[in-house]
């Protein structure tokens, strides 16, 4: 949800800048802009619209300039438009900022600094932020009663500290300022920050995906941590003044894993890579010979874990489904009871953690504020928290007691598809971790450590169908509404491929457990209604089938996914999609792949554009 990025170093920013903008644009897309210390002062260009849209008005302009902060938006405060548009430049015009997170007290703090003088040209809170900063820079009596060194970076260090304690809320901002062409200064309060540290330069972004292509050694600020980066180097600190201790780390993957690699989409890279991201995700793991599972990052908390007296997942989105999906999963085989939340939501109740409860926080960007915002309230209330996600050195990663990454390389398409099948593989690891050492027979174990890595090559054979999808997507592609219908392990799964069609195509569907439709959605049913069935062989089949003729009865179009060798099907289906068999457990991480595609291709045939959809943003960092 919004990007930015910042450079400071011996190149030109601004090719620089809007390069890394590209790579965000993914998190937002409503606006952007650049701001660029020239000799001739700070310049800001902004434009609604796409990376492309801002890039066309630099075409013709002279920057030179090698310090600079770029912004693309995702509208929260104020609607998508050049006012709105980052950076926001203070009322003297000097200096200038990005920001991403929201201003919770921003009224308040407008109202106070308007008495002060200020101006304001947008309806964001953001803007706030670089008045703030002015006004405390130009109060120089403050500044010298706080000890401020006051050669103007000194007085932008110290008023930019002033002006953060002041805010309620989140923030990751850079800030420049004209006076100081040498001097970047970057913070953060639960919006990422990222410093890439270059040979004499240096790039600042949200997103490692902004950096790799410049250096791939970084420093992921913590939260209420600031950094100083001057042509000479860089100091960090909290944003009280206390010295912290920088760690550099390795950016874990390359620019080749953010590149498009011949696909149209990143979607359908995304799509098409899961036999190799899943086998990455199980690879060291699960060990065939030995009929062993290794899970190296919740090594620390395994006693907890095997001892646990209840689990609680909490996540937003396609993690949320895959939640649920964990959910049957402990409970069937580790027989933990396990409840699964929607991260938003868990605040707003009561939450009883009890002894011996594990929190399982599951997000792939690591980013997502209702997840964080859950996590930080149950380690509140007294649980071990335990992280299922994707992004190295991501909060949340950073703030769970233990975890497991993914391992399935950036997800740039903004509907998740390899993370979720990543998700289900880790969940189900874990659950097969703690049973055996409960009370699963080594002889049950292999069974699923030898079904469990058969997986990846079951996942190409389904993703050969992808014509036959297209072909059946083509024709109900004009339908508006769509039911997702499974029982047992297919309903999370039919819940995350309603939520894949919404998100893309912008068809309405739901997803339902299949006996629940007799309880209402039956109603909708005519012979204009797609309604797609989950329907692999499982304990649940003979159930499912019966719904399948409750809609055919009433002459709906019906769509299954099914396995392979099961032609009885098709005296109900109008279509079917085949998958592999596989034990009851794994088969949700192979019916989804037929519901991706089946959402990508709806989405081409519609016209959308699939990586960026209509309101939507990868990572979700406002609540
Ligand atoms: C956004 C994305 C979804 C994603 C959800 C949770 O809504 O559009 O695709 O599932 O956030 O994201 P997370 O990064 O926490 O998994």
């Amino acid at each position: 949800m919004c990007g930015i990025v910042a450079y400071l170093g011996h190149q030109q920013a601004d090719s620089i800048l809007i390069e890394g903008l590209k790579r965000l644009e993914y998190r937002g897309y409503d606006s952007a802009g650049i701001a660029t210390i020239e000799e001739s002062g700070l310049v800001v260009y902004r434009s609604v619209g796409r990376i492309s849209g801002l890039e066309e008005i630099l075409t013709d302009k002279q920057l030179n300039g090698t310090l600079g902060i770029a912004h693309t938006r995702w509208a929260t405060h104020g609607k998508p438009s050049n006012e709105n548009a980052h950076p926001h430049v203070d009322y003297t015009g000097k200096i200038a900022i990005v920001h991403n997170g929201i201003i919770e007290n921003y009224l308040t703090l407008k109202k106070w600094l308007i008495s002060k003088g200020c101006t304001f040209s947008s309806e964001t809170d953001s803007e706030i932020i670089a008045n703030l900063i002015s006004v405390f820079y130009h109060d120089e009596n403050h500044l010298k009663e706080s000890g401020t060194d006051m050669s103007p970076a000194g007085k932008l260090e110290t008023a930019t500290r002033l002006a953060l304690r002041e805010l309620v809320g989140t923030y990751g901002i850079t800030v420049i300022c004209r006076d100081v062409p040498d001097t970047l200064i970057t913070a953060r309060r639960g919006s990422p920050i990222i410093l890439g540290v270059g040979d004499e330069e240096f790039i600042v972004a949200s997103d490692a995906a902004a950096i790799v292509k410049h250096t791939t050694q970084a420093i992921y600020l913590g939260d209420n941590e600031m950094a100083v980066i001057t042509r000479d180097g860089y100091h960090t600190s909290t944003i009280e003044n206390v010295p912290v201790a920088a760690r550099i780390e390795q950016i874990e993957y390359s620019l080749d894993e953010i590149e498009l690699a011949g696909f149209e989409h990143y979607m359908a890279k995304e799509i098409f890579e899961q036999p190799q991201t899943l086998e990455a995700c199980i690879s060291g793991r699960l060990d065939l010979t030995e009929g062993r599972i290794q899970l190296g990052g919740i090594a620390d908390m395994s006693r907890q874990l095997v001892r646990a007296r209840r689990i609680l997942i909490t996540a937003c989105g396609t993690a949320w489904h895959a939640g649920l999906v964990g959910e049957y999963i402990f409970e069937e085989l580790a027989g933990i009871p396990t409840e699964v939340d929607y991260a938003s939501e868990f605040r707003y109740r009561n939450p009883i953690i009890e002894d011996g409860t594990i929190h399982i926080v599951i997000s792939q960007s690591g980013e997502t504020i209702d997840t964080l915002a859950a996590l930080r309230e149950a380690k509140h209330r007294g649980a071990m928290c335990l992280g299922i996600v994707n992004s190295v050195g991501s909060t949340i990663a950073r703030e769970t007691d233990c975890g497991i990454y993914l391992h399935v390389g950036p997800e740039i398409g903004v509907a998740s598809t390899k993370a979720f099948t990543g998700q289900l593989a880790v969940l189900t690891m874990m659950a097969l971790y703690v049973a055996r050492r409960r009370h699963m027979s080594q002889h049950r174990l292999n069974d699923y450590i030898k079904a469990m890595v058969e997986i990846p090559g079951k996942i190409k054979t389904i993703l050969k169908q992808s014509d036959t999808i297209r072909e059946a997507a083509h024709q109900y592609s004009n339908r508006e509404n769509w039911l997702f219908l499974g029982r047992g392990y297919q309903f999370p799964v039919a819940l995350e491929g309603a939520l894949k069609l919404k998100e893309i195509s912008y068809i309405h569907a739901e997803g339902l457990p299949a006996a629940e439709m007799k309880h209402g959605p039956i109603a909708l049913i005519t012979p204009e209604m797609p309604v797609v069935f989950v329907a692999p062989r499982c304990a649940q089949y003979e159930k499912v089938v019966g719904n399948m003729e409750e809609v055919k009865a009433r002459g709906g179009i019906i769509i299954a996914v099914a396995t392979e060798g099961d032609d009885g099907i098709k005296k109900y289906a109008d279509h079917v999609f085949y998958v592999p068999h596989t034990l009851d457990e794994l088969q949700p991480m192979l019916t989804v792949i037929p519901l991706q595609l089946l959402a990508y291709h709806a989405a081409v045939i519609r016209g959308h554009d699939v990586d960026k959809p209509r309101n939507l943003a990868k990572s979700v960092t406002v609540e």
